[in-house]
């Protein structure tokens, strides 16, 4: 007997990547910033008033919302502040998709969205990407989805569409479907589509403060769409979604844009440097416009590596599913991470 409805009791959850306890290991397996938050974060705790505790956060939280909405040259009607991105995609999911209104995704991609789906009990359509990571816009649109969500950049290949073709997208799935863009990865890509919000009455786009501004422990995130999208969004929302502290600190942090570019910037590099060495090492790697590289094993077993490099202390991440079983995601740390990463691989390798 299960007191559990039956879609919750036939699910199988998320299965997060694994948090070591111990802080001297390699961890580069949940793609979080090698970099520590702005110093100005620091600041704020230590000054923090307690006091201001006492009382239920700003139920929209509008400091935050006004500083987003100047970054992207919008407006704050244009922003909902959320607990991560992955509390976005509930309200999302909620929203748009029941029993008879599908969720429609290019996969491989973030595995989160089926699961929500299946919480909402909601059919779940997954279109294969095309050669090369290309959008399948035709089949997209066929599917005919609710929502639609592309992961841009795609989680966990790091490929990426460009916004004009996103924004084609947008123009066919108008008037039958959202289009959330998933743009968690979006900080350390070539482009974004926050542009395109006031053109297209049907897009939502995702950001995290998680990678890079380098607080996935706070939990932050954020939509950007038009204020008649926001507004149904902000009825599905909890009452007091992000608080207090979580709002003061995630507004010091994106306001503090000198420090995050050059974060940014450094883990770029390192995603140059990670990606050459894998190649001399004999993986085929994609380009990235994310803060992680995809590692296909060609010579080797990759369930075997990942479980060879655990045991060094070097966690990586490993997806036992179709198109994903040869294959490494790697995220980008530190200099001396990567060359323990590397070192620890060269071992493995020979051995
Ligand atoms: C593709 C993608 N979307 C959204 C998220 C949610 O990020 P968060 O909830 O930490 O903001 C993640 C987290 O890893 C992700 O990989």
């Amino acid at each position: 007997m299960s007191y559990f409805k039956e879609n919750i009791e036939n699910l199988s959850g998320y299965t997060p990547g694994f948090q070591p306890t111990d802080e001297d290991v390699v961890k580069v397996n949940t793609n979080e910033n090698p970099y520590p938050p702005s110093p100005k974060v620091a600041q704020l705790l230590a000054s923090f008033d307690v006091n201001r505790l006492r009382r239920y956060p700003a139920p929209l939280g509008d400091s935050f919302r006004v500083a987003a909405a100047k970054l992207n040259g919008l407006l704050p009607e244009n922003i909902m502040c959320t607990n991560g991105g992955d509390d976005l995609l509930t309200i999302v999911l909620r929203s748009f998709c029941c029993g008879t209104r599908s969720l429609v995704y290019p996969a491989p991609t973030y595995s989160l969205y089926e699961v929500l789906a299946k919480i909402q009990n909601c059919p779940v359509v997954e279109i294969p990407w095309k050669d090369g990571y290309c959008l399948p816009k035709q089949e997209l649109l066929d599917a005919g989805g609710a929502l639609t969500i592309v992961c841009n950049p795609n989680a966990p290949s790091g490929s990426f569409i460009d916004p004009e073709e996103i924004s084609e997208l947008a123009s066919l799935l108008e008037g039958k479907s959202v289009l959330l863009v998933d743009e968690a990865y979006a900080d350390f890509a070539e482009g974004n589509c926050a542009g395109l919000v006031n053109k297209h009455e049907n897009l939502i786009i995702l950001r995290s403060m998680s990678k890079g501004y380098s607080l996935a422990g706070l939990r932050f995130g954020y939509a950007i769409a038009c204020r008649e999208l926001i507004d149904g969004l902000l009825k599905v929302k909890d009452s007091y979604n992000v608080d207090a502290l979580a709002i003061a600190i995630a507004t010091e942090a994106i306001q503090d844009q000198a420090y995050f570019k050059r974060n940014v910037e450094l883990v770029k590099e390192q995603r140059t440097r990670v990606t050459k060495e894998l190649e001399s090492l004999g993986f085929r790697v994609g380009t990235s416009n994310a803060n992680f590289v995809l590692a296909q094993t060609l010579s080797s077993d990759a369930s075997d590596v990942f479980e060879k490099l655990k045991e060094k202390q070097v966690f990586v991440r490993y997806f036992p599913y179709d198109g994903l079983r040869d294959k490494l995601r790697i995220t980008i740390g530190t200099p001396s991470e990567n060359d323990k990463l590397i070192e620890a691989l060269k071992e493995i390798l020979s051995s």
